[in-house]
């Protein structure tokens, strides 16, 4: 290959990896090294001359900055990785990164989403998943040498002995076993559980670890079993304080295959060997020769795949799974580091946030809140469990624009975890909060003014914007209104409403506060979508689709704050059709003939107007002729970035009717 065909290489970082990297790229196929950038120009120089790398770089701003790099290679410590990648993707560079590909599962989706807005490659640098001998137990398990796969096994841990100021034992540094190479045994238990299946991967569907956290907080020993569909276990080990023999085995109903050599095999090129047993016969020694090294493998694994941004030997599905299992497993023995605890969690890259400019958001109003809330409703009810891929979204929710966010005392730590977001980011004066309470079995008037008291703390005192979660009918509508009077007069809550009530009690809650001179319900949460609710989603679950009870809120003119409001993934695309049965919830909730004309009809004017179908039915709530703030409820960046055209669409007075199946 001539010099101008070859990838052009930068690394950021001149550490000990990166000098392995260095000699890989000059053995590549493929690939030639142009620059590094360091933290400092003396070892950078230094780097550049014992690799005779020609640009060498004082910062990492300057190799991004560096128009002869094309391919980033980011060799820093696990906590910044994620803002170097998100940084080398907008600077246009492809990247492959060092394992573990972030800290955590939720700045690994900060990468891709940032590699998929500027198209760049991305690869986590599992460099043994490039090596012939992985493809080789792949297809050995897949064609079914050993039968089928029962149980895996896999080791690779090191003594390093303990030192506080090394990585490996740096809580600031992400320090531990299980990050450093317990990534490793995950990820090839993932690797053989999927070709198991067929597939390229598969993530478990359970994690349970045991480990030993030492004193600077980071796992020094840890075992993990996994257990994975089709009855597959894998039992994974790891450390930075024991030897072990970092092997792979894969045991079968048939025999057993022995990876004596899984991780770092042959690093400068030669033979390894895979050792095949086959029950009652003798072991078969496959052995594997390669005339690159290990890392030269590597990176021609990115050169070849560069154009389909992403590489089958580690695809981004597979390093996000492979992330969710590292974050269980740490989980399951209570290792967190400082920096990623709810209320240290920062955005990444560090920075403040607020909304960018350009959003598309739009704003509207509700009597007695005092601030403009954002027309959507970002449903927080998933920060229930683990916050951090919470923060993630909330933090590009508000750069898009948003400010509004759905929350309930019924949502576990919930509440606890969106103030957390909102103390740790400075923005509680800009935030509306749509708080919510007295589910039941909780709901009397009793819970709930407790649990406004409980959920106002979590919010520096008050929440902007408190619904009912449920209805109680055994309970006489005035003593609730009288309970929300009182809590509005002690400044706890802004503005008032319910949630999920019929439209008879919304009337006669609404009397009774007329006739008692107090405040009536100015919001509603019930369900309402383009989609009509077939059977509740949930017990107790009431919509406000019928035309009655969208005639009372055109003529009352209360605000609307529906959940479900794109009916739980019913016009997303491919999801929903009368012979697709896959998904219950969906089927059971939303499923009509009526549905799917409007589901027809969204899709043919999405078509034409260049947009989704999910698009059109956001656009749908928007227009209702009352005030509408959708909750919309995105588990992914991609979720969030593909929501928002909606808020563009404008549809005419004609569309609305033929939505409706007026006409
Ligand atoms: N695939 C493999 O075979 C393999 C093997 C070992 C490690 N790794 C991975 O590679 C990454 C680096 O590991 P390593 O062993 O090479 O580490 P290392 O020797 O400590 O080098 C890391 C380099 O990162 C830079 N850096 C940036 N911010 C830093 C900070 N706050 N503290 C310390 N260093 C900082 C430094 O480079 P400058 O001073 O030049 O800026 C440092 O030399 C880790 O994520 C690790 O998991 C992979």
């Amino acid at each position: 290959m001539n010099m101008a065909d070859r990838l052009a290489w930068g690394i950021l970082g001149a550490g000990g990896i990166a000098g392995a990297f260095a000699k890989g790229v000059q053995s590549s196929k493929s690939g030639t090294l142009v620059a590094v950038g360091s933290r400092s120009k003396e070892k950078a120089e230094k780097f550049g001359t014992e690799h005779k790398i020609p640009n060498r770089h004082g910062s990492y701003e300057a190799l991004l900055a560096d128009p002869a790099v094309k391919a980033v290679y980011i060799a820093t410590p696990h906590p910044q990785h994620a803002e170097w990648a998100i940084k080398a993707a907008r600077a246009g560079k492809h990247l492959l990164i060092e394992k573990p590909v972030a800290l955590n599962y939720a700045q690994a989706i900060a990468i891709f989403e940032a590699a998929k807005l500027n198209d760049v490659f991305v690869m986590e640098a599992f460099m043994y998943r490039c090596h012939p001998q992985m493809k080789k137990v792949v297809e050995l398990i897949k064609e079914k040498a050993i039968g089928e796969v029962r149980l895996i096994q896999a080791t690779f841990s090191f003594h390093a002995g303990f030192s506080a100021d090394s990585r490996l034992f740096s809580n600031e540094l992400g320090g531990g076993g299980i990050l450093d190479v317990g990534c490793y045994a995950t990820s090839f238990s993932r690797l053989v559980a999927g070709a198991a299946q067929g597939k390229d991967y598969a993530d478990p569907l359970e994690v349970r670890g045991a480990g030993f956290v030492g004193t600077t907080g980071v796992d020094e020993w840890a075992a993990a079993t996994l257990k994975f569909a089709g009855n597959i276990i894998a039992q994974v080990a790891t450390g930075v304080s024991l030897n072990q023999d970092n092997s792979a085995r894969v045991y079968g109903s048939e025999g057993r295959i022995i990876v004596k050599d899984p991780w770092i095999p042959a690093r400068d090129g030669g033979t390894v060997s895979i050792e095949l047993h086959r029950n009652g016969k003798p072991v078969e020694e496959i052995k594997i020769e390669t005339n690159v090294g290990l890392y030269g493998l590597e990176a021609d694994t990115v050169a070849a795949n560069l154009e389909k941004r992403e590489a089958r030997e580690m695809s981004w599905g597979d390093t996000l799974g492979n992330m969710k299992t590292l974050d269980l497993w740490r989980q399951s023995i209570g290792q967190q580091y400082e920096q990623e605890k709810a209320d240290k969690f920062q955005p990444v890259p560090p920075r403040k946030i607020a909304a960018v400019a350009g959003n598309n958001m739009k704003y509207g109003e509700i009597q007695g809140v005092g601030k403009k809330i954002s027309r959507l409703v970002f449903g927080a009810d998933f920060a229930g469990g683990w916050s951090r891929e919470f923060h993630v979204l909330a933090d590009d929710f508000f750069e898009r624009g948003g400010n509004a966010f759905d929350n309930s005392h019924w949502y576990g730590k919930a509440d606890q975890h969106l103030g957390q977001w909102i103390r740790s980011r400075g923005v509680r004066t800009q935030t509306v909060v749509l708080g919510k309470g007295a589910h039941t079995p909780y709901c009397t008037p009793q819970y709930l003014e407790q649990q406004i008291k409980e959920s106002a703390e979590k919010y520096d005192g008050y929440i902007d914007v408190y619904a009912m979660h449920r209805d109680n009918p055994d309970v006489p509508v005035g003593e609730f209104i009288d309970v929300l009077n009182r809590c509005k007069k002690a400044g706890l809550i802004k503005a008032f409403g319910v949630g999920n009530w019929s439209l008879d009690r919304l009337r006669a809650a609404n009397a009774y506060a007329a006739e008692k001179g107090v405040e009536g319900v100015k919001v509603l949460s019930n369900n309402f979508s383009l989609a009509r609710m077939v059977n509740p989603v949930w017990p107790g679950c009431v919509s406000a689709s019928e035309p009655e009870y969208r005639a009372y809120l055109k003529e009352n003119q209360i605000a609307l704050m529906p959940w479900s409001s794109q009916a739980r993934g019913f016009f997303v695309d491919g999801r929903s059709a009368p012979e697709k049965k896959d998904d219950g919830e969906l089927v059971n909730s939303w499923y009509s003939d009526d549905n799917f004309k409007r589901l027809e009809r969204a899709q043919s004017l999405a078509k034409k107007r260049g947009v989704t179908a999910v698009n059109i039915a956001l656009a749908y709530v928007l227009a209702q002729p009352f005030p509408t703030f959708p909750l919309v409820g995105p588990r992914a960046l991609v979720e969030m970035r593909t929501t928002m055209p909606g808020l563009d669409v404008v549809l005419t007075p004609d569309e609305m009717k033929w939505l409706n199946l007026e006409v």
